[in-house]
């Protein structure tokens, strides 16, 4: 029996999925190994994921110049009928000259994955300049040394970007046992409606859970059912792509997550966990814009955004890279997006009277304390706990021992 689904729309009306089908594959396979080669990085492949299952909705593969530039300059894609949806990301394969000249006059490329595999291919291919220098600037509005993404991934890459549409050849697996957690946002969609979701609401993450985002995540639930909402569904949906050195690796980062249900700091009855596949930019304001969009396309119209989204420290200046108010106030006015419930919400923090996690207030600022990553990592080291109400103890013992084996090593 089919249904209708009463989820938000996929932007574009309908969600791209770019896995050829099985009786298909074979032909597939004979014809991309016709074809000249592109060897694709770890993160690379990550992004292929994230196109074939339709998180970048509209988008059919890596972009072309036209899609690129209107990423670059407008943070969004203009469609056919004249709407827009939000792109703020540009979703772009690099090659050097010598896979360009190899490349030749050839419409098609064919993916090959870290591991020597075929992964897929792109056809109508366009080839166009890299220019690494502006797209930096423009994506994180600063060329300062030490930003991840750009030194793990575009300053090492090739002068020239390659587009085209994309096809792979079979859903993108990790053999890491985690990727009975990697639910394409069809399989997410799916799932909504099988538990006959009224309302989701999504929330992006790449830390561990502690109380504060479980403040959010409660309160956003609290005042969904308050707004009439019968059975508003929970999407805790860790980042699982590319993060930079200092952050809690994604197999420590879900056992966490499980004991955070576990511990009943969330209620599994009314959330999923599963990972988000895109890797981190670490671009404010600029790339919680994509979290957002990739989102809707997963099922969520409710968007939950606090403090610093997608945010980091200043590679070398001692402050925060972005406001961290920046993030929420763009996310609420951005093209694109309209469709979607954002929720915005005050920093949390420690606080020392009521001893536990709280909307930080600032007329009594002095009860309260911000704990960050770094401080985090001292507890663990040091063997001190934090205070309690910060974190759930199951969540904790399991950084504890993340972070003394990191000492072991
Ligand atoms: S992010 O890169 O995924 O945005 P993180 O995992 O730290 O980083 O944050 C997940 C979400 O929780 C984001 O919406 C962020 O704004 C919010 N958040 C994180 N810490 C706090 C806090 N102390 N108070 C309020 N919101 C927070």
């Amino acid at each position: 029996l089919m249904v209708k689904s009463s989820l938000i729309e996929p932007d574009g009306g309908s969600l791209v999925d770019l896995v050829v089908p099985e009786t298909q594959r074979a032909v597939k396979i004979s014809e991309a190994e016709a074809m000249p080669k592109v060897k694709l990085t770890k993160i690379d492949l990550e992004w292929v994921h994230v196109i074939s299952e339709g998180w970048a909705s509209p988008l059919k593969g890596f972009m072309r110049e036209d899609e690129y530039l209107q990423s670059l300059h407008f943070n969004c894609l203009r469609m056919k009928d004249g709407s827009l949806v939000n792109m703020s990301l540009p979703i772009v394969l690099a090659i050097d000259d010598e896979v360009k000249e190899k490349i030749g006059g050839s419409s098609g490329v064919a993916l090959v994955g870290p591991d020597g595999d075929l992964v897929g291919t792109l056809s109508s291919i366009e080839i166009y300049k890299h220019n690494k220098e502006e797209r930096i600037a423009r994506t994180w509005g600063t060329t300062a040394p030490g930003l991840p993404y750009v030194e793990e991934v575009i300053t090492p890459a090739g002068n020239w970007l390659i587009g085209g549409d994309l096809e792979v050849l079979k859903p993108i697996k990790y053999n890491d046992g985690l990727d009975n957690y990697r639910l394409s946002p069809q399989q997410l969609r799916k799932e909504f409606d099988r538990r006959q979701a009224d309302a989701v609401f999504a929330f992006q993450l790449r830390n561990p859970v502690h109380n504060g985002h479980a403040l959010l995540m409660n309160d956003t639930r609290r005042r969904l059912l308050d707004m009439g909402f019968k059975n508003p569904i929970l999407l805790l949906h860790p980042l699982g792509g590319f993060t930079k050195a200092d952050d809690v690796p994604l197999d420590v980062r879900m056992e966490q997550h499980s004991k955070v249900l576990e511990d009943g700091v969330l209620d599994p009855e009314t959330t999923i966990v599963a990972i988000f596949p895109s890797p981190m930019h670490y671009a404010g304001p600029t790339e919680v814009q994509w979290h957002a969009k990739a989102r809707i396309n997963a099922g969520a119209n409710f968007y939950i955004v606090g403090r610093d989204p997608a945010g980091m420290g200043h590679p070398t200046e001692k402050r925060d890279l972005y406001d961290p108010d920046h993030g929420k106030k763009v996310l609420s006015m951005a093209p694109g997006l309209e469709k979607l419930n954002i929720l915005p919400f005050r920093v949390a923090a420690y606080d020392t009277e009521a001893k536990k996690m709280a909307f930080f207030d600032p007329s009594r600022a002095k009860d309260f304390l911000f704990i960050s990553g770094t401080k985090m990592r001292t507890y663990a080291r040091t063997g001190e706990n934090p205070p309690d109400g910060f974190m759930c103890p199951g969540g904790w013992d399991v950084l504890v021992r993340y972070y003394e084996s990191l000492q072991a090593a």
